[in-house]
């Protein structure tokens, strides 16, 4: 029986997975440094990859506990090899490399974005190809045409900040607990939407890319007009009134942004279905609103649950499964990437 053990540390969060061969997800285990960067609210590149050094022996260990599986019996590794934080994604690759040699077992290098691209498939595998597939994560806001487990075209991607970043900076600016995005979705819901009228960007006629970076401003802008200053070291359950609102709107207009961008595309290209992915995918507005536009277009939506939107290493098993790659392998020279290009969805006449 084949096993494949899937180890995720890109970025900020641990992660070790270990799933049959046939895609059945045996365990999945993580563990978020949210408590070490919080005090400088952002990621810091230096102490991510000295924690994953410290958690990922314990999480793996977790991992096959948790699956009931001895490391001898594992047949192959999968490890996200890039795009990330280079220090990060070097700790997740040299103890991949160091666990399938000593095994005398395949490893595999995965494409970070690939695998969130294709995380949709884990749990509904018959969605139907081509799917256009949102990404929207602290890192990445992309749109691809994936005609393929093997095959993905970038559509467009953000000219600025990503969803995720863009959440994240507002609520550092509220003083709110890192990350912002989740604590946003929550917050969101006790604020009016409507009460801060942000505009969407104006970009060039026939562009789908995103841009977050006009509505961060327009935010800014909107404290020092009004002359609000947000508490110092909030309850976030009992914030001033014009904070909830704030927060609604500026959620509300990120939203309206990637599913004004989605439907565009989606008119343009005429995929099968619509698939979402990343940890901004966890919004509930996002998830509603997503659902609401594929039904109204009569396409197949691909939502993963939440713990499957979020960095986790079930995503990076399962794509190295759908690729076939996990019998092979990449060898044990196999490097790490930090940045990543695709080649262009050609635009439909
Ligand atoms: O995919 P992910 O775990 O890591 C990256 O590859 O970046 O995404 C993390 C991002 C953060 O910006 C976080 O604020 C955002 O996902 N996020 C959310 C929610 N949960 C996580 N944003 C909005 N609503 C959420 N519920
Ligand atoms: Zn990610």
């Amino acid at each position: 029986m084949k096993l494949l053990l899937g180890i995720e540390t890109s970025c900020d969060d641990t992660a070790a997975a270990v799933l049959t061969g046939e895609g059945a997800v045996l365990s999945s285990a993580t563990s978020s440094q949210n408590e070490v960067h919080a005090p400088y609210g952002g990621v810091v590149p230096e102490l991510a990859s000295r924690q994953h050094l410290r958690d990922l022996p314990r999480v793996v260990t977790r991992a096959l506990d948790l699956a009931q599986v001895n490391v001898r019996d594992l047949t192959a590794v999968a490890v996200t090899a890039g795009p990330g934080l280079l220090g990060s994604l070097l700790v997740g690759l040299s103890y991949s490399k160091a666990l399938a040699w000593g095994l005398g077992i395949p490893v595999v290098g995965v494409n970070h974005v690939e695998a969130h691209i294709h995380s949709p498939w884990i749990e509904q595998p018959s969605l139907p190809y081509p799917a256009l597939a949102l990404v929207v994560s602290g890192g990445h806001s992309h749109l691809f045409l994936c005609e393929s487990p093997t095959r993905a075209l970038l559509v467009c991607a953000t000219r600025d900040d990503a969803a995720g970043e863009a959440l994240d900076k507002l609520g550092k600016r509220l003083n709110l607990p890192y990350p912002g995005g989740p604590v946003m979705d929550r917050l969101a819901l006790k604020g009016d939407a409507k009460a801060v009228p942000f505009s969407l960007p104006k970009m060039a006629k026939g562009s789908l890319d995103f841009s977050f970076s006009g509505i961060k401003t327009a935010a800014l802008h909107h404290l020092k007009q009004n002359d609000l200053t947000p508490p110092a070291n909030p309850d976030i359950e009992a914030l001033p009134q014009w904070e909830y609102d704030l927060i609604a709107s500026y959620q509300k207009r990120v939203v309206d942004h990637l599913i004004q961008r989605l439907k565009k595309a989606a008119l343009l290209f005429r995929p099968a279905s619509l698939t979402l992915a990343g940890g901004v995918a966890c919004n509930g507005l996002l998830r509603s609103r997503f659902a609401h536009l594929s039904n109204e277009l009569g396409l197949a939506a691909g939502i993963p649950s939440p713990r499957l939107c979020t960095d986790n290493a079930v995503m990076v098993a399962f794509y190295a499964l759908s690729t076939g790659r996990d019998f092979d392998g990449d060898g044990y020279t196999l490097d790490a990437f930090p940045t990543a290009r695709w080649e262009r969805a050609p635009v439909p006449a």
